[in-house]
């Protein structure tokens, strides 16, 4: 199979194909999830929850995505990736923007970059299109500026930031953005954005009526320990599994029953000798 292209997630809007994206911060995790057929792998700066122990996402840093978007490449043959850009990576000017965004594309063999924010960003988002880096944009609830939203909480529930978010989405189209991440707000907010855009809107918290759907895939797995948010559906539980499998592999090396003799080089008899 080709690798997808920015086009064809772009093309799917007419075709009414639902995109999937999932998270991926990893050679292993990301083969599987490519192997899987999903669209899109985005490295997402949650890997600062996800796999750091970071309360937030606000301190990762632009090596440390690239580290981790490096690995994920090595296990991506077919999908779209997506490098997601840390907190001030973007944000000081569009310079810094490009060479940081460039960073994504000719180390980590990134296909296109994710920046949230709304129309405060497009000037650097169409500087970046400029520069032939593809864009996927973010806005609603955006991790990076949590303590200025307020928490963690649904974006959008009233006339006037409803407003700013639909204006949000029409300026990052404007700007050149072939896709947009909408995260918690109101089912209609999304369904009227999808509605009044016609670039693919990716929801996670946003209801049935965008043009795609992304999930945290340490999320789905049930392997993160923290409380996950509502919008998170678990499609297996992992933790507990990988919990029993590390007790029964400390009860065997206890009880001295592993290795057991299929998992052991046996010595010849000339070298047994240098023991005896
Ligand atoms: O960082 C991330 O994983 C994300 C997704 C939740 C969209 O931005």
């Amino acid at each position: 199979m080709a690798k997808v292209t920015v086009k064809q997630i772009a093309d799917r809007k007419q075709e009414r194909l639902p995109v999937t994206m999932l998270t991926a911060y990893d050679a292993p995790f990301a083969a599987l999830i490519d192997q899987a057929g999903i669209d899109v792998v985005l490295v997402g700066d949650s890997l600062g929850m996800v796999l750091l122990g970071l309360d937030s996402t606000v301190p990762v840093t632009m090596d440390e995505m690239i580290h981790h978007a490096k690995a994920a490449s090595r296990g991506v043959t077919q999908a779209l990736l997506v490098g997601d850009m840390p907190f001030l990576s973007y944000q000081i000017s569009p310079r810094e923007a490009i060479r940081n965004a460039g960073r994504f594309l000719k180390e980590a063999s990134c296909d296109a970059v994710k920046l949230e924010g709304g129309a405060d960003i497009c000037p650097t988002v169409a500087a970046l299109v400029k520069a032939g880096i593809p864009v996927m944009g973010h806005i609603g609830l955006t991790p990076q500026t949590v303590s200025q939203l307020g928490g963690y909480r649904v974006q959008g529930r009233e006339l006037a930031s409803a407003r700013t978010l639909l204006e949000a989405a029409r300026a990052l189209e404007e700007a050149g953005a072939f896709s947009l991440v909408l995260e918690c707000i109101p089912d209609e907010l999304a369904r009227g954005i999808t509605e009044s855009v016609n670039i693919v809107t990716i929801g996670i918290g946003a209801g049935p009526h965008c043009d795609g759907q992304v999930l945290v895939t340490h999320d789905l797995l049930g392997m993160f320990p923290r409380k996950t948010p509502r919008f998170v559906k678990q499609y297996t539980s992992l933790a507990p599994q990988i919990a029993t499998a590390l007790d029964a592999f400390k009860k065997e090396v206890q009880e001295k029953k592993f290795p057991a003799a299929e998992h052991t080089f046996f010595a010849t008899a000339e070298l047994r000798q240098l023991f005896t």
